[in-house]
Parts: structure tokens; C-alpha cells; sequence
């Protein structure tokens, strides 16, 4: 692992809880065909993506102990679970495109009121003897850009759903989008599959509702 996150912290109570990509959720899901990699993606697979991108890290090879115990984990949550069947409450509320685009200062409020408190001024998260209580939502110790939760929708739908912890659904739609576009405004490790240009990586790998490569406030992200 490259960062300071584990797991949990964006599949929370220990990958059960619906709504925040729960593991029971994405084991009957799959092989399945996944755009973001042009492959038909095993379990295994997809675990990688969230090793290499939302760990900042390396990924253990497909039959490591560390793979085998997380697939037996999965398995043994989905027992009883139909196949191929997307189940209520998998991955992240999808929320509708907000009433006005999102933007950085009124992100930036909503953060300082709701999410500060536990996240620290600068996104930093807050350790105890090196290990992060509160995770880490934007710079070195963070997710990097090739994340999923790097994308403004995705985040903002987790955040509607989960944030502030044990508080989720209180933000309106336009406060979490706001606040998803703020902490992706920020800085954070390199997109690991960028070899050439931002630009290049640009059009291989980033669509809409991402901020890779923008300037935004004085800073090209992506750097
Ligand atoms: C920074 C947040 C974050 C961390 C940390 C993280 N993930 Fe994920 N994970 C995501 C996001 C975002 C998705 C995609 C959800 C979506 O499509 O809406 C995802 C998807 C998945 C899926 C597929 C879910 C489905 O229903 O298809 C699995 C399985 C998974 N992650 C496992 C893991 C494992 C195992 C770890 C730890 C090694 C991990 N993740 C760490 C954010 C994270
Ligand atoms: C009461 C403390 C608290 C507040 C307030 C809070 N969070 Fe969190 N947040 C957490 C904890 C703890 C986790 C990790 C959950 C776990 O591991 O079970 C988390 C996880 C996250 C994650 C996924 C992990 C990561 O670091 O990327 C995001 C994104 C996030 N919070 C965003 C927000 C936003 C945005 C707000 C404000 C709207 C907010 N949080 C408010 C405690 C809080």
C-alpha cells in the first residue's frame, strides 16, 4: 500500500454496508467487462485496480494470500447471493446532475462546516502513533488519479450517502457534488498509468466529471 487508507474507509464496516460498494455487492458481479481496463475483469482483478489506484500501490498477483483471503471474505458475505444480479445497495448512489455545475467555493464551505472537523483543514486526515483514524482526502497520503473516487460523481455520490460518518443522507445533492468537486480540486499522487504528457493521459484515460490536468486556483493538477 502506497497511502494512508485501507479498505474500509470507502467500503465501510468492513465492506458490508450498503451503499458504499459493499463486498457482497460485487462478488456475484463478476467476470464482467469493464471499460476502464477494455478486459473481462475477475474478482481478482478488480481488487488490483483498487490496490494500483485507490491504495496507491502495487497489487498483489492474483493468487497471493492477501487475494485468497479477501475472495474467501467475499464469498463467504455473498453466501446465498444470486448471481449476475445487480443487488440493491451495491457500489454507490448514483445522484442526478446537480441544479447548478458544482463549485470550489461553495465547496470549500461545505467542507470547513461538515468535513474539517475530522478530516483537517487541508484534507490531511489525523493519525494516532502513524496510523490515519481519520482518513486522508486529498494530497501524498491520499488516493491517486487514476482512483475511482477521484471522479467528482462517484465521490459525490459516496459522500451523499456515508459523509459525515454515521450522518449519511443529510447534505442536500448539491452540497455533496460541491464538496466531491472541492476535495477533487486538490493535489494528490500521480495517476500511475500517465507515462507521457498529462494531455496524453488526458484523452486515454479521463473523461468528464474529473479535473486531472485542469488548472484550478494557480495549480495544474495531475503534476
Ligand atoms: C479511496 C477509496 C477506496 C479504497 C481505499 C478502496 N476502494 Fe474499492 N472501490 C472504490 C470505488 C470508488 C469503487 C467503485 C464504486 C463505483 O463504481 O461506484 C470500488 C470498487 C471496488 C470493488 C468492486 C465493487 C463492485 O460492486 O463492483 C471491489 C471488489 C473493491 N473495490 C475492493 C476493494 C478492496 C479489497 C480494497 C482494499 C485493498 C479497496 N477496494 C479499497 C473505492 C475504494
Ligand atoms: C465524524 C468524523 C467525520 C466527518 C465529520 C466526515 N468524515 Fe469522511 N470519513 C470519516 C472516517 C472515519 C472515514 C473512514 C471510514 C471507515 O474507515 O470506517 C471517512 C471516509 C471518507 C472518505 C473515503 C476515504 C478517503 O479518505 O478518501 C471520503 C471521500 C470522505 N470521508 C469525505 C468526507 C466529506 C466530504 C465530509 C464532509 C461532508 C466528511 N467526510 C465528513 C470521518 C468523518
Amino acid at each position: 500500500m502506497g497511502n494512508s487508507l485501507n479498505c474500509v474507509n470507502c467500503h465501510l464496516d468492513a465492506g458490508r454496508l450498503a451503499d458504499s460498494a459493499p463486498l457482497w455487492g460485487a462478488y456475484g458481479m463478476y467476470p464482467a467487462y469493464r471499460a476502464k481496463t477494455k478486459n473481462v475483469d475477475t474478482i481478482e482483478n478488480r481488487m488490483q485496480g483498487c490496490f494500483m489506484y485507490s491504495m496507491n500501490g502495487k497489487a498483489p498477483a492474483v493468487d497471493a494470500p492477501e487475494m485468497k483471503a479477501l475472495v474467501v471474505y467475499m464469498y463467504w458475505m455473498a453466501t446465498g447471493a444470486p448471481v449476475g444480479k445487480n443487488l440493491p445497495g451495491r457500489i454507490y448512489p448514483v445522484l442526478k446532475n446537480p441544479p447548478r455545475a458544482p463549485s470550489w467555493e461553495a465547496g470549500q464551505l461545505v467542507f470547513e462546516k461538515n468535513c474539517q472537523i475530522c478530516h483537517g483543514k487541508n484534507g490531511e486526515g489525523q493519525y494516532t502513533n502513524g496510523q490515519a483514524v481519520f482518513p486522508p482526502l486529498w494530497g501524498e497520503k491520499s488516493y491517486n488519479w487514476g482512483a475511482g473516487m477521484h471522479r467528482v460523481n462517484t465521490a459525490a455520490g459516496f459522500i451523499k450517502a456515508n459523509m459525515p460518518l454515521s450522518q449519511g443522507g443529510q447534505l442536500s445533492d448539491q452540497d455533496a457534488w460541491d464538496v466531491a468537486y472541492y476535495i477533487n480540486s486538490q493535489v494528490r499522487p500521480k495517476d500511475p498509468r500517465q507515462t507521457a504528457t498529462i494531455e496524453e493521459a488526458v484523452k486515454k484515460f479521463h473523461e468528464e466529471n474529473c479535473n486531472y490536468g485542469k488548472e484550478i486556483h494557480g495549480t495544474k493538477l495531475g503534476l
